[in-house]
């Protein structure tokens, strides 16, 4: 045995009851004449030679996260020069998480075989909080114990430990009073939310004005009801009916929701009537629309807004194409555009760092509330088919939380 042939005898060690475990050390520390150091309350993050043991969620080939999904196990190196080793705290599995490994989402990680795999292979996930385990001699910019999130999508956050490069990540400059969840479900939603109620309507937004959203109990809504309310502005809030839908409806108001109605409603003769008498008979025009459904629930939105208002989509959620009408187009001048956070924080790094800081100072002030989430344990032990369910079930819609991998302290 060599020692570069060391990490894969770590690696078939690694799930060893405890008595191989001890004479598998026992043997390997008498080969190499030093001893192995293989903590037996932590057998997973193995420190001979400072490899880390890890975990991934990979796939060859896009489809059906149940279909293509699998989990990897590998040795990720010692961190050298301006590399860092990553403990992955919790990773979100947003919707395009799931069109990402379907194949139909415009950014593709990368497939290659760098982690060992016998096909080459992409990590899935693209948000993420995790903490700095190990620095290459040269990092300056984040020391062991901080918190960092992605820079961008496609890097795989889900699994264990990665390693990336110090300037791939973004530090949490004071982790004080924030839990994982909240640094880990920072970048997407609230930044999404964040820039759209900023930066698209062609006015100052002034005191008391409105905007209108559909999607409005998803993470990218909520931020926005909250935002809104924090900023000044009055919301329209949009959500699919269901049994007991008047409690979300309440959890929204609860949030800032201004006023919550269902689809139905939205779709309803009567529902131009109701916005006449929110706006004063008009004479407070909707500013904004928010668009994640497309189909009917967009187009009626566009209908309700007012004259030189923006529409943005940034998500299609019922999978339908927005029709929109043509006379919002030439008599009412209203600019239908689209956002991608993923191209906005990659074209803007200072103004994303930023906004995510903002956030999470509204956050530590209490002015932001935590999504309501479904917690998916990520322990050394896990396999694959608890990971995978919760991938796939993420696609059903009426769900009570968005699912967070929550990785144990492996
Ligand atoms: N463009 C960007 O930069 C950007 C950034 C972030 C998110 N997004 C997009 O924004 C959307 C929301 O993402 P998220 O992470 O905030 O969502 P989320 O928290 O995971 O919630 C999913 C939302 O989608 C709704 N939904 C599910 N299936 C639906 C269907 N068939 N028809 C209508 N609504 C349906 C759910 O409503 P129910 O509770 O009624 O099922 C819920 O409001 C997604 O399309 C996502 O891709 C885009």
């Amino acid at each position: 045995m060599t020692r570069a042939v060391l990490p894969r005898a770590l690696n078939a060690a690694r799930d060893m009851p405890l008595e191989s475990l001890k004479a598998s050390r026992l043997r390997l520390s008498t080969h190499f004449k030093t001893p192995v150091s293989l903590s037996l309350d932590h057998r997973r993050h193995i420190s001979a030679y400072g490899y880390t043991q890890a975990k991934a969620l990979v796939y060859s080939q896009y489809g059906e996260p149940k279909d293509v999904l699998s989990l990897h196990t590998h040795s990720i190196s010692p961190p050298a020069s301006t590399s860092i080793t990553l403990r992955m705290l919790t990773a979100p599995i947003n919707p395009a998480d799931i069109n990402q490994v379907q194949g139909v989402y415009p950014s593709k990680p990368p497939m290659n075989t760098s982690l060992g795999t016998n096909v080459p292979s992409a990590v899935a996930g693209n948000e993420g909080a995790a903490e700095v385990v190990g620095l290459g001699g040269s990092v300056k910019s984040v020391a062991k114990g901080d918190w960092v999130i992605m820079k961008s999508s496609a890097m795989g956050t889900w699994r264990t430990h990665m390693q990336a490069d110090e300037n791939e990540v973004l530090k949490i400059d004071d982790k004080t009073g924030l839990t994982p969840l909240q640094v880990a479900t920072v970048s997407v939603n609230p930044c999404t939310a964040y820039r759209m109620l900023k930066d698209f309507t062609s006015w100052d937004w002034g005191a008391g004005e409105w905007f209108i959203q559909n999607g409005a109990n998803s993470g990218v809504g909520r931020a926005a009801i909250q935002l809104g309310k924090e900023w000044g502005l009055k919301s329209i809030n949009v959500i699919r009916e269901r049994p007991g839908w008047e409690e979300l409806k309440k959890e929204l108001e609860g949030l800032g929701a201004t006023k919550v109605v269902t689809e139905e409603q939205l779709m309803s003769k009567g529902f131009k009537d109701m916005i006449k008498e929110w706006t004063n008979g008009g004479r407070e025009p909707i500013k904004l629309g928010l668009n994640c459904v497309g189909g009917k629930n967009a187009t009626a939105i566009a209908k309700v807004l007012g004259q030189g208002a923006h529409m943005i989509t940034y998500g299609a959620m019922s999978k339908k194409p927005t029709e929109l009408p043509t006379a919002l187009l030439i008599f009412k001048e209203i600019v239908f555009e689209g956002f991608w956070v993923s191209k906005w924080g990659d074209r803007n790094p200072v103004e994303k760092k930023q906004t995510v800081d903002d956030v999470l100072r509204m956050t530590r002030e209490g002015r932001f509330k935590d999504i309501p989430v479904e917690e998916v344990k990520w322990d050394w032990e896990t396999k694959i088919e608890p990971l995978k369910e919760a991938v796939q079930g993420t696609l059903e819609g009426f769900r009570k939380g968005k699912s967070v991998f929550v990785f144990g302290k492996t």
